[in-house]
């Protein structure tokens, strides 16, 4: 069985005391039939770790270093993330790619890297508005899949959740519509099932992502191949993002 996911991707946003209180007031929901996560900024990993220590919300990262250690200002591991107890990581956000020049080969290594570690990994991948312009969306999707996950054993696959998460919908209040994620989940499947076979391809959870609000949530999840959703703004928001998660049936 695919596993029905809703994350929360909190970019650069909440200090301590907003990290806090946003956590509180999640935990007073009870969302039983989805996988919830939260990925906080990397300062308060532990702390939101702590906080719902025994609740069923997973704390997650936002990015990780493609090396153990070592001398890499600024950045964070894969081993401290797995010493405060947290496992999986979103790789490829269209915003590393856009502002931190996170190509396809530093992303390769970044994914290798965090499955050799024994985290999972959420991929993000999607085309721009130009690429969709000119009618190249699945060629670039199907690219940036072939030189990134698609190159892993099928093994890895048990740790990789994907996002398909259009540029263009990002931040933007523009969404793509349930037939267009639709459509490019199903493709996305198709090139997992052609390198690896309809048992995997069936059971990798896809989530949809981008400007995903409560008023859009429950058409966009109704779509077989959609598994759920990536969240950034709305997620910012304990109702909205509860409600999100709701729409996830
Ligand atoms: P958004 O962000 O929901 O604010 O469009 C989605 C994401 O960046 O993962």
């Amino acid at each position: 069985m695919r596993k029905k996911i809703v994350a929360g991707n909190w970019k650069m946003n909440n200090d301590l005391n907003q990290t806090i209180s946003l956590i509180e007031e999640l935990k007073k929901n009870h969302f039983n039939e989805v996988s919830v996560m939260i990925a906080p900024s990397s300062p308060f990993s532990k702390i939101a770790a702590d906080l719902l220590e025994n609740s069923p919300i997973e704390v997650i990262a936002q990015n990780i270093h493609q090396k153990s250690n070592g001398a890499y200002t600024g950045e964070v591991s894969c081993d401290m993330l797995k010493s405060i107890g947290i496992l999986t990581t979103l790789i490829g956000h269209s915003e590393r790619r856009a502002y931190f020049n996170e190509d396809d080969f530093v992303l390769l290594e970044k994914v290798k890297f965090a499955i050799d570690s024994g985290m999972n990994i959420i991929f993000c991948f999607g085309e721009q508005l130009k690429d969709r312009k000119s009618n190249k969306h699945f060629d670039i999707v199907k690219s940036q899949l072939e030189n990134t996950v698609l190159k892993l054993n099928s093994e890895s696959w048990k740790n990789i959740i994907l996002a398909y998460e259009p540029v263009w919908a990002i931040g933007t209040g523009e969404t793509a519509s349930p037939e267009q994620a639709q459509e490019m989940h199903e493709f996305v499947r198709s090139c997992i099932s052609k390198s690896y076979g309809d048992i995997i391809s069936d059971e990798i959870s896809i989530l949809y992502g981008g400007s995903v609000k409560p008023s859009n949530a429950i058409e966009i999840f109704s779509k077989k191949d959609v598994d759920g959703g990536l969240i950034g703004g709305a997620s910012l928001n304990a109702f909205d993002f509860s409600e999100i998660i709701k729409a996830n049936k």
